[in-house]
Formats: C-alpha cells, structure tokens, sequence
C-alpha cells in the first residue's frame, strides 16, 4: 500500500494556486514542476513550438486540471487532464471516489509491440514469396535492429515478421509483411517507421513485388492495458434509489452499447473522454490512441464497447475495460513540452506501461461516471452549472458576475447565450 492519499477533501472548493500547492505536497514536485503545470506566460514558448511543428504562429492552451481519489493497484494518484469540456475531471474524480469503496482500480498490461507494415503489390508468386520472407526473418529482424540501436541494446526492438495475403483488393492481390516491435518505453513510431523502410528493400527482393506503403499500424492489439473494478451497491446508492437500482440501470446502460453500434460510439466516447485529457497533458499522440480504440472496438467484426459491466455473485458492479494504448513516457513531445514533463513527473510512472494503465483507469473512472449519471438523473443536471458558468462568460461576464449569471440561468433552467446577456446587463445596470 502507498502512503499518499489522492483523497483530497474540498481540493473542487480550493483556488488553482491552492491546488497546486496540494498537489506539490502529493507527489514532491518543485518549485519549477509547479511553474510548468501553472502554464501561461510562454511555458512552451513560440521559440520551442516553433521546433515541434510546421508554420507556428503561437501557441494554445487549454484548462489543466487535477483528477483526485484515485487508487491504483492500491496506489494513490492523482492524474493530471488537460481538456476543455466541463465536468470531464470531476466526473472522473467522483468514479474514483466510488472506486476506492470496492479497492480501487487493478490494471494489467502487455509488453508495448507494435506493428510496422509494409505492402507489396505485384509479387509474382504469392506461396514462394512468403517461403522466401519467412525463411530470411533472421536476416529482416537483423536489417530492422540496425535502425534502433539505443532500443535493441535495451532488451527492445524487432522480434518477428508475419506475412499477410489479400487475395483482392481495389489495385490486386496484396501481400503485407509485418515486423513486430517491442517499443519498451517509447511510443515507438519513429523507430518503427524507420525499420519498415529499412527492411522495404530486401523485402522486394525476397518477394519479387513492389514495397509501396512502409508504416507502423496503430491498430496497436498487441501492446493493451486493462483495468478492472468493483463497485458494491453502498457505494452507488442515492437518496433516490437503491445501490441496487443503480446497478440495475448500469447494466441497462452496458447492454445498449454492446448491442447498438449509434451507442457504442458514445459510449467510447464517453471512455475516451477519460484518456485522451491524460494523453494530452503527457504529450503523447491522442489520435493514435483514438484511432487504435475505435478499431479495437471493431474487432470483432462489429462496432461495441470497449468495457464491458457485470454483476458478481455478492452483488457488485464490476466493470473491466481494455484497449490498444500506445503511449511512450521518452521521446516525442513528452520530451519537449515542459507541462508534459511534470505530468509525468507528477504521475510518478517509471514505464510506458504505467502510464498506459493510468490512463486505461481514467477511461474506466470515465464511463462509471456517465453510465451511471445517465441510468439516474442523466447528464444534463450535472453539466448544467459548468455549463452556464461557460455561457455566462462568453456573454462577457467576468468576475463574480460570472456566477450571479450563471446561478440564475439555473434556478431559471435557461441556459442560453442572449439570456446571459440580458441577465448582465440587469447586473451591471445595477451593480456597477
Ligand atoms: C459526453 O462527453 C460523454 C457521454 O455522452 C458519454 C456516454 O454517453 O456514455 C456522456
């Protein structure tokens, strides 16, 4: 068991800069942690953006926050989201509340391989091709590791090619080898890409065909993270209804996604709505993750959820959830943007695999909280005062008025921007 405790009471009702002073407390962060995390004031500066991407103009932030009480392998974390749809952290932070009654979250993991694919077209004969690729993966797997020293010499690298046959497609029959990587602790996608074309060459020759396309695959099903959790009924009880109840409706809840493909969509995103803040406030590659997800959860042919809910014999929910997750905590820009780095630090992860299956809990914590704000009150009462609170803002309060309008757009149950407007110009007609 860890000592800290991500339990913090009343960390909502604290101002950011008393947060971060918590959150400083939690993990050992310094004084230069907290400046990164505090962002602004050119943290990453034009200078740096400039070096990350194509054509910078400046630069873009988007709210940082903390998500609270959670437990990992009876660890507790606090997980940094960056994320700019309300109610996302504190859905989170309250499904980890939930969670710790039942023991928190359990995660497991793969080893973190990953694909590099590389189509030929035009082979001539098909059988001979694949006996002549097979019969040469020494020679392949060796040509590859020449690429990637720095991961080879550290127990990585390629460590097996498949071949793949497409009898037909758009342009003719396709063959498609597969070099299967462990990336470790990166992401891996420069190491991989830069093998497929290494390799290309010889494959051609091998193959008698053409190499056309040479790139990792971010179907990434060989390199998951998993997590499991255990909701007893006391802890899902409301003044409304019994523990019981609730489960009931989750399960109600579960059964249409993994039926109806227009649900399950939503309620992978509901998943990812945990994940991709995570990814985003560690610098990793969130459309990668994004896109390995979906596909996942077409793998059987059929787009469903990716958790799945039951009940045990003793009467608890529990909840499993398990995806592609390629997230790499060297390299990339968790490297380059210094708020990257101190989430990272913050989360106190010391493999790609931990991180991964931080997050996989912060998808999971996700999806409790919408399954079961959606089989009770639904998701509108919740979103509600965040959400007026941004409308009230837009309309140009600033300040208290931001509340005094927003609080009244509730009681009122408009929400609506030329209402807040209405309701700001009776405030400052009066107050100011
Ligand atoms: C909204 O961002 C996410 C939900 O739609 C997820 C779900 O429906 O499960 C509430």
């Amino acid at each position: 068991m860890g000592t800290k405790n991500s339990r913090i009471a009343g960390f909502y009702q604290l101002s950011p800069e008393q947060r971060l002073q918590e959150v400083k407390s939690f993990d050992g962060l310094n004084e230069t942690d907290l400046t990164m995390l505090r962002g602004g004031n050119g943290i990453l500066s034009v200078a740096r953006a400039d070096k990350m991407i194509e054509n910078v103009i400046g630069t873009f932030e988007l709210p940082l926050g903390i998500a609270t009480n959670f437990q990992i392998n009876g660890q507790d974390k606090l997980i940094p989201m960056a994320v700019e749809e309300p109610s996302i952290v504190a859905g989170a932070s309250f499904a980890a509340k939930l969670a710790r009654v039942g023991g928190g979250f359990r995660t497991t993991s793969t080893r973190s391989l990953m694909i590099g694919q590389i189509q030929l077209v035009d082979v001539p004969d098909i059988a001979a091709a694949e006996r002549a690729i097979m019969a040469q993966r020494a020679e392949i797997i060796k040509l590859a590791n020449a690429q990637s020293t720095s991961l080879v010499k550290l127990g990585g690298g390629a460590e097996e090619v498949e071949v793949h046959h497409f009898a037909d497609s758009p342009t003719g029959p396709l063959l498609v080898a597969h070099l299967v990587v462990d990336c470790l602790d990166a992401m891996g996608a420069n190491a991989i890409n830069s093998m497929a074309e290494a390799v290309a060459p010889l494959l051609e020759r091998l193959s008698g065909g053409r190499a056309y396309l040479r790139i990792l695959s971010n179907l990434t099903d060989r390199r998951l993270a998993k997590a499991t959790v255990v909701l007893p009924p006391a802890a899902l009880a409301r003044p409304d209804m019994s523990g019981e109840e609730v489960i009931q409706g989750m399960l109600h809840a579960f059964a249409f996604a993994a039926v109806d493909p227009y649900r399950a969509t939503t309620h992978n995103k509901g998943i990812l709505n945990g994940i991709d803040p995570v990814l985003i406030a560690t610098g990793q590659d969130w459309r990668a993750v994004e896109a390995g997800a979906h596909a996942y959860a077409a793998r059987a042919g059929r787009y469903r959820s990716l958790s799945s809910w039951h009940c045990d014999a003793d009467g608890n929910l529990v909840g499993e959830l398990e995806l592609p997750l390629a997230v790499g905590i060297v390299g990339g820009a968790t490297k380059v943007h210094p708020a990257a780095q101190a989430a990272l630090k913050l989360l106190n992860v010391h493999s790609a695999r931990e991180l991964a299956e931080i997050c996989v809990c912060a998808g999971l914590a996700s999806n409790i909280a919408a399954m079961r704000a959606l089989a009770t009150e639904g998701i509108q009462q919740g979103h509600m005062a965040l959400h007026a609170r941004q409308i009230a803002m837009s309309a140009g309060a600033t300040g208290t008025l931001v509340d005094l309008v927003a609080e009244q757009m509730v009681r009122e149950r408009t929400i609506k921007p030329a209402r807040a407007s209405e309701l700001l110009q009776e405030l400052i007609d009066v107050f100011v």
